[in-house]
C-alpha cells in the first residue's frame, strides 16, 4: 500500500512530539508524508483547544480542504488531538467530511482504526485517556525525529486545574512514563543524530516515576555522549523543587534559559486563577537559579485581563516584568474555556483588554529587543539546526534558545559554532561564524 498523508500541527511543542509519533506509526501501514494539500489521500489535523475559536478553526480549515478536494476523490479526514478530545462525536455529527476523531491519548490505536474505516467504510472516534497503553505502543515504534533537535515527550496531563485552562479535560490526569523507556528513547534520538533532546510535558517538572524526578532524567541523559544540549518544558512554579534548581549546579548541558510561566503578577489573580503559588515564591525561584548561575534567565507565559484583574494587578504585572527582564514571553488575552471554572465570570472591558496588552507587548519587547542588543559584538555558542529558507545561510539557536542565523555551511549542522553577533531584533540575531581552526567550543 501506498498513501500520502498531509498532517497539519497547531498547539504546542507537545502537539508536534504527537504529529511526529503519528506519523512513525502510520508509516507502517504504508502511508508516506506530503507537504502538499493536493497529493495526500489522508488529512490529519493535529488541533489545539487552549484558546477561543479553536473549533470554528477546526471546521474552517476542513472547509478550505472540501474546496481543495472538490473534483478530486475525498481524502481520509482525520482530527486528532485536544479539539477532538473535547468535541469528541459532535465532530462527526456536524461535519460529515470528518472521518475519524482520535484524541492525543488514544492515537496509537490509528492504524487499526484507519484500517477498520477501510474495510467498513464506518467512521470512528477514539477519546479514551489511556496514556499507558499509548507508550507502551509507543516504545516499539522507533521516534525517527532525525532532527539536531528533538522533542520528547516525557509526561502528559494535568492534576492542577488553573481555573482558566483546558489542558486537564483535553489531556487528562498526570501521567509520568516509565524512565527507561524515556532513556531508550533518549538513546536512539541520538544515535540518529539529534544533539538537542527537550523533555516535555504539560507539567514536566512534575515527572515523577517510582524514585525518579526530572532532576534524575536530565542527570541521566546528560551521560550519553551525543547529547550537548537538554532543555524541558514546560514547568509549573509549584514542582520546581531544590533538587531540579541543584541540577543547574552540576550539570554541563542543561540549557541556562528556565521557561517559568507566571500568568500574573498579582497574588489576588494568581489565587483567582488558583496557581497555588505567590508572587514571592515565583521570585524566591529566581533568585536562587540566579544565585546559582547569573547567566540564567527565565521566560515566561501571562494572561492579561483575567476575570477581577484592576489596574492595581496589572500594574503588578507591570512591575513584575520591570524586575524580571524575561528574554522570551508569550502573552494572551484571557479566552473563556467552556467547563472550566472561569468560564461563566464577568469580562473585562475589549478596550481596557487591548490596551493592557499593547503596554505589556510593548514593554516585554522592548525588554527583549534590548537584551538581544546587548550581544552585538560578543561571541556566543549556536547550536546548527538547519539552512535557512533560502538556503544562503544557516540557522540555529543560542543557549537561551534565541534565533540566530549566520553564514555557515552545511557541515555546521549538528555541530555547536562560535558566532559573533553583528545585529540584533526582538527576537533573532544575525551573526558570522568565527573561523579559528583549532578552536574548541563546547
Ligand atoms: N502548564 C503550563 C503552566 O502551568 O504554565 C501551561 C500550559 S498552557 C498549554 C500554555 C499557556 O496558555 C498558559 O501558560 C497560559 O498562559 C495560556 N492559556 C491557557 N489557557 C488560557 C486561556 N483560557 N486564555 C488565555 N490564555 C490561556
Ligand atoms: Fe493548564 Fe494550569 Fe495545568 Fe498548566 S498547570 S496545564 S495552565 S491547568
Ligand atoms: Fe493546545 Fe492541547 Fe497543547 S490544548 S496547547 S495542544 S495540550
Amino acid at each position: 500500500m501506498g498513501h500520502k498523508i498531509f498532517i497539519k500541527t497547531f498547539g504546542c511543542q507537545m502537539n508536534e512530539y504527537d504529529s511526529n509519533r503519528i506519523y512513525d506509526t502510520v508509516k507502517k501501514i504504508g502511508y508516506h508524508k506530503t507537504e502538499k494539500y493536493v497529493e495526500a489521500d489522508c488529512y490529519l489535523l493535529n488541533t489545539c483547544h487552549i484558546r477561543d475559536k479553536a473549533k470554528e478553526k477546526v471546521y474552517h480549515e476542513i472547509g478550505r480542504v472540501k474546496k481543495i478536494f472538490r473534483f478530486k476523490k475525498k481524502p481520509l479526514v482525520i482530527v486528532a488531538g485536544c479539539v477532538a478530545q473535547a468535541e469528541n462525536q459532535e465532530m462527526l455529527k456536524r461535519e460529515p467530511y470528518i472521518d475519524l476523531v482520535i484524541g492525543p491519548q488514544s492515537y496509537h490505536k490509528i492504524n487499526d482504526t484507519i484500517l477498520k474505516y477501510v474495510e467498513k467504510n464506518k467512521k470512528f472516534e477514539e477519546t479514551e485517556f489511556d496514556p499507558i497503553s499509548k507508550f507502551n505502543f509507543l516504545k516499539k515504534i522507533k521516534n525517527d525525529s532525525r532532527k539536531v533537535s528533538s522533542f520528547l515527550t516525557i509526561q502528559e496531563g494535568c492534576d492542577k486545574f488553573c481555573h482558566f485552562c483546558v489542558v486537564p479535560f483535553t489531556r487528562g490526569p498526570e501521567y509520568s512514563r516509565p524512565f527507561k523507556q524515556i532513556l531508550n528513547e533518549a538513546k536512539y534520538l541520538v544515535e540518529n543524530g539529534t544533539k538537542e533532546i527537550i523533555l516535555l510535558g504539560q507539567n514536566v517538572n512534575a515527572y515523577r516515576n517510582k524514585e525518579y524526578r526530572l532532576s534524575n532524567l536530565i542527570l541521566e541523559i546528560e551521560k550519553l555522549s551525543g547529547v550537548k544540549r537538554i532543555r524541558y518544558t514546560t514547568s509549573h512554579p509549584k514542582d520546581m523543587t531544590d533538587d531540579l534548581i541543584e541540577v543547574y549546579k552540576y550539570s554541563k548541558k542543561l540549557m541556562p534559559l528556565v521557561h517559568l510561566p507566571v500568568q500574573s503578577g498579582s497574588n489576588k489573580i494568581l489565587n483567582l486563577m488558583n496557581r497555588k503559588h505567590t508572587i514571592n515564591e515565583y521570585i524566591k525561584i529566581y533568585d536562587k537559579l540566579k544565585k546559582i548561575n547569573p547567566n540564567i534567565e527565565f521566560s515566561s507565559d501571562f494572561i492579561i485581563g483575567y476575570p477581577g484583574e484592576e489596574d492595581s494587578d496589572f500594574k503588578d504585572t507591570f512591575d513584575l516584568i520591570k524586575k524580571i527582564k524575561f528574554v522570551n514571553s508569550y502573552s494572551f488575552i484571557f479566552s473563556p474555556r467552556p467547563g472550566t471554572v472561569a468560564a461563566e465570570s464577568k469580562l473585562i472591558d475589549k478596550k481596557i483588554l487591548l490596551k493592557r496588552l499593547e503596554k505589556i507587548q510593548n514593554k516585554l519587547f522592548e525588554n527583549q529587543s534590548s537584551m538581544n542588543k546587548l550581544l552585538v559584538n560578543k561571541t556566543i555558542n549556536v547550536l546548527v539546526e538547519n539552512f535557512t529558507e533560502d538556503k544562503t545561510r544557516v540557522f540555529g539557536r543560542s543557549e537561551h534558545m534565541t534565533s540566530v542565523i549566520f553564514n555557515g555551511k552545511k557541515s555546521d549542522i549538528g555541530k555547536i559554532v562560535a558566532v559573533k553577533i553583528k545585529q540584533s531584533n526582538r527576537s533573532t540575531l544575525f551573526a558570522e561564524k568565527i573561523y579559528e581552526p583549532n578552536k574548541k567550543v563546547a
